[in-house]
């Protein structure tokens, strides 16, 4: 059967890694999606830079338009990033009838509802698993093992970059301004940190869990939001010799009352988990009335960790375009490998 064609928009950190996964593992990816995907088609600005990244055989194109006007191309995977251009591009996607996979937090957070509805007019997808907490399968964790319970609170650290500052200022006794150039330098921060130090990255990614957790519209606009800024070392070592951790939690709850929704700083017992969650690590706890407390841990940026999200959300996609019926159901096309001779 032909791959699925795909068709990325931007090809930095995250594009460059998408590329090299889906190469290395094209085999198990192969395997367990039923169907090869491809890409076949990249747009950049900046051609030259993009087609050195994937080599003469993929077409690169400037504009994205020729992506989505293809009909070839059967996936349109956003990672421009922002609300401006690539909010166009996904509506024009969705309305071509491709299917999108983003991640784009951002735009979902302030769009995600006029998004999805398009998206359901039309009968295609849009995935956007590395738009909550990069590598950790946090939206299927949600949506698939998750979905016999009644969410009662989530609560996480979903920004890398904040997490960093306030783990190096503990450890090192840094300033805040010289940690997040670092951050910057490390490539954990947002294009513009403000997001990131204030708060609004870690809240839309809050405001996505909620939308799927509680199945509410996605409402960033009506967040709690508090970042870091305000934090000084000192806190940060009265908190320790109180017994707590200063952490940036995105916190969603059901109450009476309705559903709360707010980032901030939080005191952490030292003893909690969560707590020890250190530099730009993310962890996620998820509370369902079955199954009780659970919790998520890894990096929540980064090339490769947020391609294997990218990566996850095709090969949900290729499952449903494949005529093999064991592909729809993915644990029986996950067929472990040739066992070994020898025990390991
Ligand atoms: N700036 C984000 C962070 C990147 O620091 O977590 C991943 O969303």
């Amino acid at each position: 059967m032909k791959s699925i064609q795909v068709g990325l928009l931007g090809i930095g950190t995250v594009g460059g890694g998408v590329f090299n996964v889906l190469q290395r593992n094209q085999e198990e990816i192969l395997r367990r999606a039923g169907r090869g995907i491809e890409i076949t088609m990249v747009a950049d600005l900046d051609t030259a830079r993009a087609q050195a990244v994937v080599g003469s055989s993929v077409q690169v194109v400037a504009d994205a338009r020729a992506v989505i006007a293809n009909p070839e191309i059967d996936i349109v995977v956003e990672l421009i990033g922002g609300y401006g251009i690539a909010r166009q591009l996904v509506m024009e996607a969705i309305e071509a009838g491709k299917h999108v996979v983003t991640a784009n937090k951002a735009l979902l957070a302030v769009h995600g509802t006029e998004i999805f509805a398009a998206a359901h007019r039309k009968g295609v997808m849009v995935a956007f698993e590395a738009a909550v907490a990069g590598g950790i399968p946090i939206i299927k964790s949600l949506r698939e093992g998750l979905t016999a319970n009644r969410i009662e609170w989530i609560a996480g650290i979903i920004n890398g970059t904040t997490n960093f500052i306030l783990s190096e200022m503990r450890d090192k006794g840094l300033d805040f301004e010289v940690v997040l150039k670092e951050a910057q330098r490390l490539g954990y921060a947002e294009a513009d940190p403000t997001f990131d130090i204030e708060g609004v990255d870690a809240a839309h990614k809050a405001a996505l869990m909620s939308a799927i957790a509680f199945g509410i519209p996605v409402q960033f606009d009506k967040a709690y939001v508090e970042g870091i800024t305000q934090l000084a070392a000192q806190d940060i070592k009265y908190a320790e010799k109180l017994g707590y951790r200063i952490k940036l939690l995105g916190i969603t709850k059901k109450t009476a009352k309705g559903i709360e929704l707010r980032v901030h700083p939080c005191l952490v017992p030292v003893k909690r988990l969560i707590a020890n969650v250190e530099g730009a690590m993310n962890a996620v706890m998820v509370h369902g009335d079955a199954v009780g407390t659970t919790m998520y841990y890894g990096k929540g940026a980064g090339s490769e960790p947020t391609a294997s999200a990218v990566i996850a959300d095709l090969v949900d996609i290729t499952r449903l375009h494949t005529s093999d019926p064991l592909h729809r159901v993915p644990h029986l096309a996950f067929q472990p490998d040739a066992m070994s001779d020898t025990p390991v």
